[in-house]
């Protein structure tokens, strides 16, 4: 028996080391027990407590969220921080007007007097992580918890998070919060103990030609040759504390900023990456691998591919509507080539069947462990991917092609406090209820809004939506559109346009005029989008009912596979906290007998230049740096100049930003995508295909220097 046992769990330590060299997104106070050792194998040439120290300042103090969804790094001791330009874009797009058109030109701060306050922009940084699991854990048990979701709830866990620290902590460490979140599908939970900066301004962005160098056409793609960089700066009160904006506020010196090194990094040296990624699913079983494939990517690729021609029609009829829909279609085609790039993976390298064979060695193991509660939480994820099914397909069909589809299915609909407004006699509050609908319907119905494209894109989804869903299962507005129109969307998608209050500025602006109740009541937008609302939230709510049976199998199996394997292997799924992901620069193979270098050159850029494609236009001054070869001391060996390379570590969305350093920790690039072939790396991590894209640091310096001048800023910084 024991040497069976012995048997098992040595084939069960091979198994384990199945993990990729330079898999994993993994947690710093873990970084020890389980990477170290590897890191340095392969070229790190710091501790673990460079990087991470629990008491003292390490590298990851010079990380920071920006926004909501990205990474900055600090680099100066003034409180500069870089990120992407894509990161930065919403900011600059704010700042600019038809006068000062950032977006277009760039921008550049010359003196601090000249950096841009952005009100609602924060950068936060991570001053502490404690293992709370047993605390956790002990409430759990004590807490009456109604719905059974308690250790998955962040407004739960964030009252435990509270509780702890004390609310005289909070109130004496201005702009401090702290937040518990849950690992491996609650089986740990860790405390992060942040401090959130509200004043930070623009400092710079390289035009659009440059930060959005390829823009669409080129997203997800590699070879890459966008400077995807932009400059912002923290401030803070005179204690160093977060304030709001204020002129009397001075730039924050940081704990920790990273050094530069100019010196850039070869093929096969040592790369790693902190950050934020967003969101992963390793921990899927093979039936959510298909079900993400077959329904939720399935949907989305087919109606955005409809939606997106629609759009594309317009946007080359009209520049006006191009540059209206420009932002949208970005979004669109980014979530929809995630998807293709996903379901390529999925079935090239059979993730379904890399997913049941680690089912199948843990039902093993479980077996020989005598561990019956494995195989049946297995048993209960497969029993209700295959429940909801049906609900799951209608619901992602109802999003793609109506929720976010047609704009017009988001007109506010609540209207209770403006019908109420309308029929009283109180003009002051009818006047207040008629400035927040207006403000409610500017969140769709503004200057990037065109009719006639939300018009034709509606034809499209609706007819295909009516298709494919069967009408017992459609919105009940429907059946009005088959009594009254005898089902011709067409007709009736021209006849809302020309009747509702939201179908023109005309009809809009008469409705303020003379608001009326009836008006409101009877409008047909309005009463279309009620009823897709309404569906949505009764779709939800049959899907949330697999919530908790779903939430207890999830955190059963990955228990199981954290046993099997040892805890050392697995690193967490991403939940947008601060992470760390190591490889090495490396091209790639995507296909049979073709190789894509880890680097890109400014020849590159030179070589796709279009200026009858806005993509692809490159700004005059770049080609005359280009062409007296005014690259300074941030050219390769060869006398290139480098633009972005690529590397093998485990990044996802939320990555955006991130700094990648050297074997010394040094600062040699910036983070901003991967290429459509790794993006499964979110299932399953691709050591062949997926690669980081990362802006090499060479080329941020070099645009700020020879491009934009701002020396002063390079004077702020370390440079190795
Ligand atoms: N693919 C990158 C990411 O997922 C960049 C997106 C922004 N760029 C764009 N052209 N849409 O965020
Ligand atoms: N562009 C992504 C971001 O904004 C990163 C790309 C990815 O790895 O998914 O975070």
């Amino acid at each position: 028996m024991k040497i069976r046992l012995f048997l098992i769990s040595l084939i069960v330590n091979i198994l384990s080391f199945q993990l990729w060299a330079d898999e994993g997104m993994w947690l710093l106070p873990l970084l020890k027990q389980q990477r170290l050792a590897e890191m340095q194998a392969i070229g790190l040439k710091l501790q673990d407590y460079d990087i991470y120290h629990p008491d003292s300042s390490s590298l990851k103090d010079a990380v920071v969220v920006f926004g909501s969804g990205c990474t900055g790094e600090v680099v100066s001791s003034n409180g500069l921080v870089l990120t992407n330009h894509h990161c930065g874009y919403s900011w600059i797009q704010q700042q600019s007007s038809l006068a000062h058109d950032y977006l277009t030109d760039g921008f550049w701060a010359m003196t601090k007097e000249q950096e841009l306050p952005n009100p609602g922009l924060t950068v936060t940084f991570i001053e502490k992580i404690e293992d709370v699991s047993d605390y956790v854990l002990s409430h759990l048990k004590q807490d009456p918890d109604s719905t059974g979701m308690n250790f998955l709830s962040p407004k739960y866990l964030n009252n435990l998070a509270k509780e702890k620290i004390g609310q005289a902590f909070l109130q004496e460490h201005i702009g401090v919060e702290v937040e518990i979140k849950p690992f491996y599908g609650g089986n740990q939970y860790f405390m992060f103990t942040k401090k959130i900066y509200s004043d930070v301004r623009l400092v710079g962005a390289p035009p659009s030609s440059i930060g959005k160098f390829g823009a669409d056409t080129d997203n997800w793609m590699w070879p890459r040759h966008t400077g995807d960089f932009s400059v912002f700066r923290i401030y803070a009160d005179a204690n160093g504390d977060p304030a709001p904006y204020a002129t009397t506020n001075v730039p924050l010196h940081p704990k920790r900023w990273f050094k530069i090194s100019a010196q850039g990094i070869e093929d096969n040296d040592f790369a790693m990456m902190i950050g934020f990624p967003g969101r992963t699913y390793k921990y899927y079983t093979s039936w959510e691998v298909a079900e993400r494939r077959d329904v939720d990517n399935t949907v989305r690729i087919n109606i955005r591919n409809l939606r997106q021609e629609a759009m594309l029609e317009e946007m080359l009829k009209d520049p006006a509507i191009r540059i209206q829909y420009a932002s949208k279609y970005a979004g669109s085609t980014n979530a929809y080539k995630n998807a293709i790039g996903m379901n390529w993976a999925i079935n090239k390298h059979d993730l379904e069947q890399v997913k049941r064979e680690e089912q199948e060695k843990l039902i093993l193991w479980s077996k020989q462990s005598d561990k019956p509660e494995y195989p049946k939480a297995l048993q209960a994820l497969e029993w209700i991917v295959s429940a909801r099914k049906d609900l799951r397909f209608r619901s992602w069909m109802l999003d793609e092609a109506l929720s976010r589809g047609i704009e017009f299915t988001s007109a506010p609909v609540n209207l209770n406090a403006l019908i109420d407004a309308l029929n009283g006699t109180d003009k002051a509050k009818q006047e207040e209820q008629i400035r927040f609908f207006t403000t409610a319907a500017n969140r769709f119905f503004n200057k990037n809004y065109s009719p006639e494209t939300d018009m034709k894109i509606a034809k499209v989804m609706l007819k295909e939506y009516r298709s494919i869903i069967p009408a017992s299962s459609q919105p009940t507005y429907f059946a009005r559109i088959d009594k009254q129109y005898k089902g011709d969307i067409d007709r009736f998608v021209e006849a809302i346009f020309k009747q509702s209050i939201f179908g023109s500025e005309t009809n809009f602006n008469a409705f303020i005029k003379h608001p009326t109740v009836k008006a409101l009541e009877k409008d047909p937008m309005l009463l279309f989008a009620k009823s897709v609302q309404d569906e949505r939230a009764a779709i939800t709510a049959a899907l949330s009912e697999f919530d908790t049976d779903y939430a207890s199998a999830h955190h059963d199996y990955v228990k199981g596979l954290l046993e099997m394997y040892g805890d050392r292997a697995n690193f967490p799924d991403a939940n947008s906290t601060l992470r760390l992901t190591y490889g090495q620069k490396k091209g790639y193979s995507p296909r049979d007998a073709d190789y894509y270098l880890s680097q890109t050159t400014l020849e590159g850029v030179m070589e796709k230049e279009d200026p009858d494609n806005w993509e692809f236009v490159v700004p005059q001054h770049l080609k005359d740096l280009y062409a007296a070869k005014d690259f300074g001391a941030y050219c390769l060996k060869d006398g290139r100049m480098p633009v972005a390379f690529t590397a093998t570590t485990h990044s996802t969305g939320g990555n955006s930003g991130s700094p990648v350093l050297n074997n010394k920790g040094e600062l040699v690039g910036i983070n901003f995508d991967r290429n459509w072939e790794g993006v499964g790396g979110d299932l399953q991590y691709l050591p062949d295909y997926q690669r980081s894209i990362i802006v090499d640091i060479r080329y941020v310096l070099f645009i700020i220097d020879k491009y934009a001048g701002a020396v002063h800023l390079l004077n702020e910084m370390d440079m190795e």
